[in-house]
């Protein structure tokens, strides 16, 4: 019986994935650019099985069925038809992200899963290939196949995935306003900003401007500039998102109250920006030498978790 273990972190994007140019292979409207993290990592064990008639899936410790299940079922299809194997799987997935949050826990997971899936079924796993499979998963799934900073590519099923970038050295604090799921996926409404905003056509043309200036300073080691980018450009997507008919919004008054937070402290000194994605959360950008005072700067407004740098998909040995 082929079996195969994968763990994967989370990422941050810091010019951020929202909308895509096709629905079906995944592809993003515009390139995004992020940080995967050495916290919250998922493990996923994908067992092939001749006795199933039907992949299942057990999401930390219970069987799952709806939508998980379903998204699991389909990833896996396109894995079969890739591997021209028809057995079906059982998944079982432990994550320590809270699910659905806003904390990328579908990136940590379908890049676990396209990595533990890929050897389970004898399709190729490099980087690359496992990059764009993560990437029918889950979009921001691509990045996490990468280690630290990653670019996430738009372009055709060949062209999109991710790859690494050289940047300046980077600390996040991940203050969690509500660990619960959200109210609107991001699948959703990312479809419905593009479909109603009157803002989107504007998020697409400077997210794009953005990212080519995102990533001239990460090549300049500049890590201001990266730091302002990503809070202008998290905002422009909130802009945007708040665009939407019938309306959606992420932001709670707890995550307004910690971008006032991070602006006090840049009033005081500190370099520190904040980014939030489809969620209330908000994850402070700082120097890794000041993630120390941002933590306690922003600890009695919402539990936090001081995150660095962390490494991409690996296979493991063992069992589920
Ligand atoms: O990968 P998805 O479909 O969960 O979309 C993620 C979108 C954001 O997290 C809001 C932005 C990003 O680039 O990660």
């Amino acid at each position: 019986m082929s079996t195969a273990t994968a763990i994967a972190h989370p990422n941050i994007a810091l010019v951020k994935y929202w909308g895509k140019s096709d629905a079906t292979l995944n592809l993003p409207e515009t390139g995004s650019l992020s940080l995967t993290l050495d916290v919250f990592p998922t493990t996923t064990t994908v067992t092939l099985d001749d006795a199933l008639t039907a992949d299942t899936l057990e999401l930390d410790g219970l069987p799952a069925a709806g939508t998980p299940l379903d998204r699991v079922r389909r990833f896996l299809d396109l894995v079969r038809a890739q591997a021209g194997v028809a057995t079906h799987a059982r998944v079982v997935s432990r994550n320590t992200v809270p699910t659905g949050a806003g904390l990328a826990s579908s990136a940590s997971g379908f890049a676990a899963l396209a990595a533990a899936a890929s050897a389970a079924y004898g399709l190729p796993t490099d980087t690359v290939s496992l990059s764009r499979l993560a990437r029918r998963g889950s979009g921001s799934a691509s990045r996490s196949v990468l280690p630290a900073l990653a670019v996430w590519h738009e372009g055709d099923d060949a062209t999109s995935y991710a790859e690494p970038v050289t940047g300046p050295e980077i600390a996040m604090v991940v203050a969690t306003v509500d660990a619960g799921p959200k109210a609107v996926s991001s699948r959703e409404a990312m479809r419905r900003s593009a479909a109603t905003s009157p803002y989107y056509p504007a998020w697409v043309t400077s997210t794009r401007e953005t990212l080519e200036v995102a990533l001239e300073a990460c090549a300049d080691d500049d890590f201001t500039a990266l730091g302002r980018l990503a809070e202008t450009n998290a905002l422009r997507m909130h802009a945007a998102i708040q665009g939407c008919e019938p309306p959606v919004r992420y932001l709670a008054p707890a995550s307004v109250a910690l971008f006032d937070r991070v602006a006090a402290l840049r009033a005081e000194g500190v370099d520190v920006w904040g980014t939030a994605d489809a969620g209330p959360n908000v994850v402070a950008v700082c120097r890794p030498a000041d993630a120390g005072r941002v933590a306690d700067a922003l600890a009695d407004l919402a539990p936090v978790t001081v995150a660095l740098p962390g490494p991409g998909v690996r296979l493991v040995e063992g069992a589920e």
